[in-house]
């Protein structure tokens, strides 16, 4: 996979140089995982709308969702590489490339509604979050929201022990590592387009997932339980190849970042009725059975989870666990 993104950056260098490429436009490629009807596939349909209006067609943006060119991990080489331009990968997933603060925002029950994190990704934290992106060779040009976490399984989870001896398939990020194995489960890292049939065919037993992607990717006619449990967030991060988009002339630039700005505020304002309506749907298919957490429940889950906070200090630093309670909670803990 390495050798076809070395080509395909090669192929997009290459045509940067040629004789028409004075009037040819820019071209975007944005690459994502998910459905095109999800909260990141209809930002970036609009993003795309935007730009191409606001620019008069100097820009193209050419978005190719459902893991169509690259999985994960390889999406986020092949944007270092410059085989594509832009990605909108989920927080979870930075790890891997040396970016582990993001990975605060896996947090169990960190955040309790999107007001709250909005606090965060808008305000000091966020701005600063992003600038360690581009030491990377990217730069990070917004939030943008799904929603919050759900569990699935062919059981009801209704306790930790439930959870003991299960495997659960997670995104590639040591805090939603610490949280499965303080459950007493298995955590396997898999790309995202794997999961259906890693369910249907029994390789992990469970998952944890937003509404919308747990519709579109129909997990909910392979698992027989959903349980409820909004228990973690999961948002994303636009990022773009920092080269290009230093090279990009100024005013276009800024028309580009218009553009983003405005696609962010429709994706992020409809992203919770997104994942309402998905979840409407799931009820309505009777495909799986939701199941709600008593109040009991609720806070035997969230004490079962609470060491997962000190073992990510010890990865992320204490500093920046506080600095992210003292927005979302008003106070360190
Ligand atoms: C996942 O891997 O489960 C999600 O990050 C996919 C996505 O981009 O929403």
């Amino acid at each position: 996979m390495r050798k076809l993104i070395f080509a395909a950056a090669s192929v997009a260098a290459l045509a940067l140089i040629g004789p028409a490429a004075a009037q040819a436009p820019i071209i975007i490629k944005f690459s994502h995982v998910v459905a095109p009807n999800t909260p990141k596939g209809l930002a970036a349909e609009k993003f795309k709308e935007l730009a191409e209006k606001y620019t008069d067609g100097k820009v193209k943006v050419e978005v190719y969702p459902n893991s169509q060119l690259y999985k994960d991990k390889e999406e986020l080489e092949a944007l270092q590489l410059g085989a594509v331009q832009m990605l909108a990968p989920s927080n979870s997933k930075f790890g891997p490339i040396g970016v582990k603060e993001f990975e605060v925002f896996d947090l169990p029950y960190i955040l309790p509604d999107l007001t709250t994190l909005r606090k965060v990704t808008d305000g000091p934290l966020g701005a600063r979050l992003l600038k360690l992106l581009d030491s990377k060779g990217m730069t990070g040009l917004a939030y943008w929201d799904n929603g919050f976490k759900q569990m699935t399984a062919n059981k009801k989870l209704l306790t930790p022990a439930d959870y003991k001896g299960m495997k659960f398939r997670i995104q590639s990020s040591k805090v939603l590592e610490a949280q499965f194995r303080t459950l007493g489960a298995i955590p396997q890292v898999m790309a995202f387009s794997e999961v259906y049939q890693a369910l249907q065919t029994g390789v992990v037993d469970g998952q944890e997932n937003t509404p919308s992607n747990i519709y579109t990717q129909k997990m909910h006619e392979v698992q027989k339980y959903t349980t409820l449990t909004n228990h973690g967030y999961i948002g994303y991060v636009v990022v773009v190849n920092k080269k290009f988009w230093d090279g990009i002339p100024a005013d276009t630039r800024g028309l580009l970042e218009k553009a983003m700005k405005e696609a962010t505020a429709y994706g992020n304002g409809q992203s919770a009725k997104e994942n309402d309506d998905a979840l409407a749907e799931m009820k309505k298919s009777g495909k799986t059975e939701f199941v709600t957490l008593t109040p009991e429940q609720d806070a035997g889950m969230r004490k079962a989870v609470e060491s997962v906070y000190t073992d990510v200090a010890g990865r992320v630093g204490k500093p920046l666990i506080d600095e992210f309670l003292k927005e979302t909670r008003g106070a360190t803990n």
